[in-house]
């Protein structure tokens, strides 16, 4: 039986070019792959945004306050939420991310070695908006959100997404997000497409996730790893590529994908600073502070409404 809140991954499978949503990278293993990505020497953001928040973390503490409740979108593995929790030193933190299971380990670490700090985990889907449970204080909240992962969103729904991160936080709110920046394109594809094949591989394992969410029968070895920087529109996109013809099945549907036919998994913008303030400013948060890299390969905003 076809379980009715996967439908968008049978509809997008079904479109020319067909898609699915990068939220479904992440399963358990899936977010083992991208802790294994941030570890590679061709993936430079998580390395870059690191440095830049050790570098600045006099800066940043001084901008964003202490004492606050500190809530991270897609929080995922906690490492950055961990070291900002030590110059900051929260009230609260809460760790938000889809992958449900993945976060509670990682909060519950986090909790250990923290123990002065009240640390939550919300299961939950932030492409929908953002529900926190009733109890979580609405005073001096800032929203963290890392690793551009904001990329992963269109010029619209990105700027949708920063008003439900305003409307997170009162007028004494703040939001903390890492935005990649754009540079030379060999640099950028490589990040995508490395040498061991651990992109290639975290690219393919959305489609095992996407077997066990609508009992489809796609064969893994069947799709090719593809990535590239798309100019126009300023973004790095990943797709699976039918190495030869292919019939995928789900129960009550399936579809044939002819041999070079593509799955469009994922995008990951890179905008301009100025371009992404101007978004900021228009989500409501108008006072904008940013530090960069020396290479100006990534920024960490510190924007207030
Ligand atoms: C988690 C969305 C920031 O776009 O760089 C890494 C995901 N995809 N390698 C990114 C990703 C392929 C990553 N984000």
């Amino acid at each position: 039986m076809l379980l009715p809140r996967y439908t968008d991954i049978t509809h997008g499978l079904c479109q020319r070019p067909a898609r699915i949503s990068p939220k479904y990278f992440y399963d358990q293993q899936g977010s083992q792959l991208f802790e294994a990505i941030t570890q590679l020497p061709e993936y430079y953001p998580t390395r870059t945004e690191n440095a830049l928040m050790r570098h600045h973390a006099a800066a940043i503490a001084r901008a964003v306050g202490t004492g606050r409740v500190l809530i991270e979108l897609g929080a995922g593995s906690c490492r950055k939420a961990r070291a900002l929790c030590e110059t900051v030193r929260p009230s609260c933190f809460v760790g938000v991310d889809i992958s449900a299971d993945f976060l509670e380990d990682s909060v519950a670490s986090l909790q250990r070695d923290l123990p002065w700090l009240d640390a939550r985990a919300v299961g939950g889907d932030i492409t929908h908006g953002v529900d926190l449970p009733r109890d979580i204080p609405r005073a001096g909240r800032l929203v963290f959100y890392p690793g551009s992962s904001i990329g992963n969103f269109d010029p619209p729904h990105a700027l949708e997404l920063l008003g439900h991160m305003r409307e997170l936080v009162d007028d004494d709110g703040g939001l903390l997000i890492g935005i990649d920046l754009p540079k030379d394109v060999a640099i950028l594809e490589a990040a995508y497409d490395d040498g061991a094949g651990v992109t290639a591989e975290f690219n393919r394992n959305v489609l095992r996730h996407v077997n066990r969410l609508i009992g489809s029968d796609f064969d893994l070895a069947q799709w090719q790893h593809r990535a590239f920087f798309n100019r126009e529109d300023s973004r790095i996109e990943m797709h699976l590529e039918a190495l030869a013809d292919a019939q995928v099945r789900w129960p009550g549907g399936g579809r044939v994908f002819e041999r070079g036919e593509r799955i469009h998994t994922e995008n990951s913008y890179k905008y301009p600073l100025p371009v992404f303030t101007d978004m900021l400013a228009r989500a409501g948060f108008a006072q904008a502070q940013a530090w960069t890299d020396e290479r100006d390969w990534f920024a960490v905003v510190h924007a207030r409404p």
